[in-house]
């Protein structure tokens, strides 16, 4: 158990890497604990009973503490009986009776990120230490530095040394923001990135760093909360004082302390404090309680590991082992699907958790996760719960890797990923139940078909109600069905089924925006109608022919191809068209010889005295040619009118072409 005590608290201070969630660490810890005092022959001066533990790190420079840092008790009762017996210990240390007052305690919130000792001389920070075994720390004053709410002076401080105790955190937003970052660079091929499995550990190891610019890119908070060497300084009588005292000079300390009175305003902060837990923007492991008065915690002194003076009362454990039971599908509303851990369930973080998310195929392999194994599942906050690794020990059956299915779980479309991406989706986003919704919107929105009326609480109530299982039934609605929703009148029914008849009549553009294929937006869907001028042309294009699409790369060509590939979409638009969609088809310019103004680029400025800018956007794009808005060395034209402003100038300053509304209709009108 030593061994094993000894190897775990390794991974934890030393490697940054924790192999076992803290409960597991305290639970084994304890369970030593009681063997020792049951059979005191067995203990040996290195059992991890018998010293802090907490090596320095080979390559930063060892530094000893003038003061010993040491860690604090933990009270393992999370009960209010917790608070009471800390506070029945302290009066019978202090001598107190019933007719005593109340003792008065800071109440204060444990951070969980790493101690760090900050030695300031004549208000200048000269040092930055971990706590280390609590003797000897490691300097670590060149990461620390980077930090933004350590000060590098202190406000009306001379004091010859004033050393300063607290906590250096990442908040939780940041700590999401950064896994994020990292899943995206090791997607990318980056070579020795990890993510990491929680805020203390990401913090840690920024601090810990050999090479100041790696802390800098993770964003890292500090709030102080003691003190260590002082001379100079005059030490503020209680340790509410002190934590106002550190505002006052600079330092940041955190608002969420109170001054208390006996076990009942203990627990009454408790309890407050657990109820808020979830919503703050930082990790907490328990709260802290110390007694007030600095001249009492004198009196009361320490153990030999501990102060008797202060006492640390955890909350359940935000990470937790269980197993792994399987791994299901949720297709989300886009059409993205996602790996989802189904658990024994586990208490964590305040409630019962049997599913968390694995985020992708990518991040299963690397976690080495399979189904069977004993993980570790994190909720902490607001955060969706999330499995951030497995206990490594050997699997007694075979388990193979786990597998993104072909045909989605819920419609049974094809599955696609992206050429260099992480997610894997379903192609069926015109059929699949998890998208329907979705789809509907887009489809009925103002830039697509434009159906006046049918917003999302209309839609909600179509697809709950059965009303709408695909586009095409949108078609079938009728007045009377429309009557029976809620809130919905004979007027706005009326208004509805009119809006829907009249946007049967569309344009080639506006339909292929509105089927919601991934990638095309607004300006491709109009690119692939002018160049294939109908549908049918379009819907049997190969990859290559789709490539010859001005402005149309691999990515779009093969998400458009495989829309059109896959059945279930091919089903909905023969559906959609037999409601009576209609528009103008043309010959398109598929095989035709390229518009004479493809691959010509116009910016429009000022006001031109006949054209509105509209109208000679559409010319120009009818003849192949493309209106964006800025000047730019890759411009061919600029059409200035009026009042023209910079883009005339910076055009004349670049050397573009520019023309007036005459040189542009005659340019247009060139064979
Ligand atoms: S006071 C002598 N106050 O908890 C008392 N510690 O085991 C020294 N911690 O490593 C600690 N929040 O990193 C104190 N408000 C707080 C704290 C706090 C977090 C950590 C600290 C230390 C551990 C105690």
């Amino acid at each position: 158990m030593r061994q094993q005590l000894l190897d775990h608290a390794r991974s934890y201070y030393v490697l940054d890497t924790p192999t076992i969630p803290d409960a597991e660490y305290d639970a084994l810890y304890q369970e030593l604990q009681a063997i020792e005092a049951a059979h005191p022959e067995l203990v040996t001066p290195d059992s991890p009973t018998q010293r802090v533990i907490g090596a320095v790190l080979d390559g930063l420079q060892p530094v000893r503490h003038v003061v010993p840092m040491l860690s604090i008790d933990t009270e393992t009762d999370t009960t209010a009986a917790g608070a009471e017996k800390f506070d029945a210990r302290v009066r019978k240390a202090l001598g107190l009776t019933e007719a005593d007052p109340p003792v008065e305690y800071a109440a204060e919130l444990k951070f969980d990120g790493l101690a760090i000792n900050l030695r300031y001389e004549g208000g200048d920070l000269v040092q930055a230490a971990t706590r280390g075994d609590g003797e000897t720390g490691e300097d670590v004053t060149h990461t620390v530095r980077t930090i933004a709410a350590v000060p590098k002076r202190l406000k009306g401080v001379k004091a010859r040394v004033l050393e300063i105790r607290g906590e250096v955190f990442m908040r939780r937003d940041d700590f999401e923001a950064l896994n994020e970052r990292q899943r995206k660079l090791i997607e990318g091929g980056a070579k020795g990135e990890k993510t990491f499995v929680n805020p203390r550990n990401a913090a840690a190891g920024a601090v810990r760093q050999l090479d100041a610019r790696n802390a800098v890119k993770r964003p890292l908070s500090f709030f102080a909360y003691g003190l260590g060497e002082v001379d100079g300084w005059t030490v503020p009588p209680t340790q509410t004082g002190l934590l106002e005292a550190f505002d006052a000079i600079g330092l940041p300390a955190s608002p969420m302390h109170q001054r208390v009175q006996g076990a009942a305003g203990l627990i009454d902060f408790h309890i407050a404090i657990a109820a808020l837990r979830d919503s703050l923007p930082y990790d907490i492991d328990g709260v802290v309680y110390k007694v007030d008065d600095r001249a009492l915690q004198e009196k009361l002194g320490f153990k030999s590991r501990e102060p008797r003076w202060a006492v640390a009362q955890k909350y359940p454990a935000q990470e937790k082992t269980t197993l792994l039971n399987a791994i299901d599908i949720q297709v989300g509303r886009t059409g993205k699907l996602t790996p989802v851990a189904k658990l024994e369930p586990v208490f964590v973080g305040g409630t019962t958790v049997s599913n968390a998310t694995l985020h992708n195929v990518f991040e299963i392999r690397r976690k080495g996760v399979r189904v069977g194994d004993t993980v570790i599942v994190r909720r902490a906050g607001d955060v969706i719960p999330e499995v951030v690794g497995r206990i490594a020990t050997r699997r007694k059956n075979y388990v193979p890797n786990f597998r993104m299915p072909h045909a989605c779980p819920v419609c049974a479309s094809r599955v696609v990923r992206e050429k260099g991406g992480v997610d894997h989706r379903c192609s069926g986003g015109l059929f699949c139940a998890a998208q329907r919704k979705i789809a509907i919107l887009h489809f009925a929105g103002r830039r697509a078909l434009d159906i006046e009326g049918l917003g999302d609480k209309i839609v909600d109530q179509l697809v709950d109600g059965g009303l709408v299982e695909t586009l095409p039934d949108v078609y079938a609605l009728t007045q009377e069905r429309l009557e029976g929703l809620e809130r919905m009148g004979d007027k706005s029914a009326a208004k509805l089924v009119a809006g829907i008849a009249a946007s049967k009549a569309t344009t080639l553009a506006r339909f292929l925006y509105g089927l919601g294929a991934r990638h095309v937006g607004e300006s491709t869907a109009k690119d692939l109608a002018r160049h294939f001028g109908n549908l049918e042309r379009l819907m049997a294009a190969s990859v290559e022919q789709l490539l010859e699409v001005a402005d149309v790369g691999p990515i779009v060509a093969e998400s458009v191809h495989a829309f059109f590939q896959e059945p279930h979409n091919r089903e909905v638009i023969a559906g959609l068209r037999r409601a009576g969609l209609a528009w103008e088809e043309s010959e398109g310019q598929a095989s035709a010889a390229p518009l004479p103004l493809s691959g010509k680029t116009f910016v429009l400025t000022g006001t031109l005295p006949t054209l509105a800018r509209e109208d000679a956007k559409e010319m120009i794009e009818s003849l192949g040619g493309k209106v964006v808005g800025s000047v730019s060395k890759k411009t061919d034209w600029v059409v200035a009118g009026a009042e023209a402003g910079s883009k005339l100038a910076k055009a004349t300053e670049l050397g573009i072409a520019i023309l007036d509304e005459a040189g542009l209709l005659a340019l247009l009108d060139a064979p």
